[in-house]
């Protein structure tokens, strides 16, 4: 059974600035040039996201963002639409990442309410769970992803599915430098996406379910073997066109070259 089409998703955090993001942007475009075995997106802040946007111009690199409020607009001081983003070049969004979480007070509920909006806008969510060190250690970890699976992606539909992204990203693994082993991560990745058949039935195999958590260049390879890993969400390693382009070379390696649908697997 051929894999899902790699990802490979640079989430920027807040990092870059209007020019310097048009800067990498413009330079990871160059070191793709003729690519399309593998899809790329990248995530700036969104003051970054207009000149990202047109550094990508003509490119099949996918810009998205990093975050998304559900009002479509109105008096919500600091907080941007699915509209907004979308007039902005924006295809994806990045929602309920951990720090997001950990930092802002996300829940599994308002992270829900923002991937319906999201989808309906026609924007892909790329949906974040994973568990903390704590949790692991508890014997947890599938427990909490479960909960956070479900939780974030209630009340979609197997053709919002067509349109959706989850990332694993296990919080001790973020920005460590401690990756999770290929075994590991294999082992909650074929919990979600047990999790996503049960809910969107075969279109649950067409969802691209992303490893996240020091991915570099020198981990990635082995990651990206296994069955149920379908690309990663990069943090560190996306603020280099090096190492980023690094990351899809990789992937390309892979030799997949599959649509992201579950008629091809
Ligand atoms: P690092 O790759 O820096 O560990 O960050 C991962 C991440 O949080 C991507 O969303």
């Amino acid at each position: 059974m051929a894999k899902n089409k790699i990802l490979i998703a640079g989430n920027w955090k807040m990092n870059k600035t209007g020019a310097e993001a048009k800067a990498l942007c413009a330079e990871i475009v160059a070191g793709l040039a003729g690519q399309d075995k593998v899809d790329v997106t990248v995530c700036p802040t969104f003051t970054a996201l207009e000149s990202a946007a047109s550094a990508l111009a003509g490119s099949k690199v996918v810009l998205g963002a990093q975050n998304v409020y559900v009002k479509a607009d109105g008096a919500y001081t600091g907080e941007i639409s699915t509209g907004m983003l979308l007039a902005a070049g924006c295809k994806a969004v990045i929602l309920g990442h951990s720090e997001r979480r950990q930092y802002f007070g996300e829940t599994d509920a308002f992270i829900n309410e923002k991937a319906l909006v999201a989808v309906k806008a026609g924007l892909t969510p790329i949906v974040c769970v994973g568990e903390t060190l704590a949790e692991r250690e508890a014997g947890k970890t599938l427990e909490v992803v479960t909960t956070q699976v479900t939780g974030t992606l209630k009340g979609m539909t197997a053709d919002d599915a067509k349109n959706l992204v989850v990332a694993y990203e296990p919080v001790w693994a973020i920005g460590t430098g401690k990756v999770a082993t290929p075994a590991m991560a294999q082992e909650v990745h074929a919990a979600i996406r047990a999790l996503l058949v049960k809910q969107f039935g075969a279109a649950g195999n067409g969802v691209r379910i992303l490893y996240g958590g020091s991915m570099k260049p020198d981990n990635a390879s082995e990651l990206l073997d296994q069955p149920d890993i379908d690309g990663g969400l990069i943090g560190g390693a996306s603020l280099k066109a090096k190492s980023f382009l690094e990351l899809v070379t990789i992937a390309q390696s892979k030799g997949i070259s599959g649509h992201h649908c579950c008629c091809c697997r």
